[in-house]
């Protein structure tokens, strides 16, 4: 919607130092050699430059160390570059941590979206047209389904945790922009996602790690709970369509089409670990361990992802098989990624998420 034309587009990504920025930011780094990719991003716990070193030195590409909670420094930016399109990923983003600290949620994930909202409403005040601002949000949104059913764009939304309703919040606010300022926008939610550069936090990165460690994988409640995985690449894919090819002031779903119970995901992660590793079919799964439910944690999510596809003809490339393989086969590979993430700060968190 924003590049009709292949001329040069400043385009800023934020919280491209994280797990998904980092995969829409080398992506567009390497296809729009045009382009002025501006990466924002606080470089915090989850913040990691060392995911973009094959990037780092291109000629379309610079990085800008802010916090987007700061408003003048925001507005100082958008000044400064003239953007044309934003695609806003900067949040905090793992529901444990919004539970132990809402406040940050709200900050980081409602404040600084408004700093960004009323950064590129005045810096683009009477010429709204080819500018776009672009949500990234979650599913967790809608809430928790029960056995059956999907999410779709028209489903109410019904958070459930702080984080959840942080990016509810964040997402009524882009489209209250829309509607009362004109703002052009657009809005996708996606499913849970997995693949490279991960933090160790969120399940998949999570269990790898401690089967590398031959640590307890402490699964929550009865493990019953059910999530629709999408490779991270497969979501980068999608959001440059959707930055391109969607009409302003829509919302799309991003799904893998790909359900899992937690449980039966784990088993084939430790089955697929244990041939990796050369170990005893079984010896993974030794180490599962039942551990306290998260509180209000939602038993199902699964998006019906069918008007992306049928709008822009988007699916996900890989299949959950080849995708887990690719996964895990770069977390063997980047030890020491994973090592630098797991020091310090990682400890004390562990800790505390997990009271051992
Ligand atoms: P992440 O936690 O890996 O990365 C977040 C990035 O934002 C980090 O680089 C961090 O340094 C940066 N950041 C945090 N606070 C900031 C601030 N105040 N100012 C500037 N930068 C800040 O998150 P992710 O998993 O890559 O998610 C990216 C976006 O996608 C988020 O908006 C998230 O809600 C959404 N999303 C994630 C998933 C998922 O499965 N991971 C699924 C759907 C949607
Ligand atoms: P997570 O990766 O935190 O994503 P989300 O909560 O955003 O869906 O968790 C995925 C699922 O795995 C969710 O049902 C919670 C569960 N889970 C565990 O069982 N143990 C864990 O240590 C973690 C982090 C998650």
């Amino acid at each position: 919607m924003v590049n009709k034309d292949k001329n040069k587009l400043k385009v800023l990504i934020t919280g491209g130092a994280g797990f998904i920025g980092s995969h829409v930011v080398r992506l567009f780094v390497n296809k729009y050699p045009n382009y002025e990719i501006v990466n924002l991003d606080a470089l915090t716990y989850a913040g990691n430059l060392e995911n973009l070193k094959d990037v780092e030195n291109a000629s379309n590409y610079s990085f800008v160390k802010g916090d987007i909670t700061d408003a003048s420094f925001i507005h100082k930016i958008f000044s400064e570059y003239q953007f044309n399109g934003v695609i806003h990923l900067a949040a905090e983003s793992h529901v444990d941590r919004s539970i132990a600290d809402p406040l940050a949620f709200v900050k980081t994930n409602v404040i600084g979206t408004m700093n960004l909202l009323n950064a590129a409403k005045e810096n683009w005040k009477g010429q709204f047209e080819n500018k776009l601002f672009y949500h990234i949000s979650t599913d967790e949104v809608y809430g928790s389904l029960g056995e059956s059913g999907l999410f779709t764009e028209e489903t109410n939304y019904d958070p459930n945790s702080p984080y959840a309703a942080s990016k509810a919040s964040s997402d009524h606010f882009v489209r209250a922009y829309g509607e009362t300022y004109g703002l052009p926008y657009i809005i996708s939610n996606c499913s849970n996602n997995y693949g490279p550069n991960q933090f160790p936090e969120k399940l998949i990165p999570l269990f790898i790690h401690n089967i590398i460690q031959e640590q307890p994988l402490p699964v929550y409640g009865d493990g019953n709970y059910t999530r629709d995985w999408l490779f991270v690449i497969d979501h980068a894919r999608a959001i440059d369509l959707i930055f391109h090819n969607s009409e302003k002031n829509k919302t799309y779903n991003v799904g893998g089409f790909n359900e899992w119970k937690n449980i039966d995901l784990v088993g084939l992660l430790c089955r697929i670990m244990d041939k990796k590793l050369h170990r005893q079919e079984g010896a993974s799964s030794q180490l599962i361990t039942y551990v306290k439910d998260r509180p209000a944690h939602d038993l199902r999510y699964a998006i019906d992802a069918s008007k992306i596809n049928k709008d822009l003809g988007w699916r996900p490339s890989v299949t959950f098989e080849e995708g887990l393989e690719k996964t895990i086969d770069w977390y063997l590979e980047n030890q020491k990624w994973l090592k630098n993430v797991t020091s310090g700060a990682y400890q004390e968190y562990y800790k505390e998420q997990y009271k051992y």
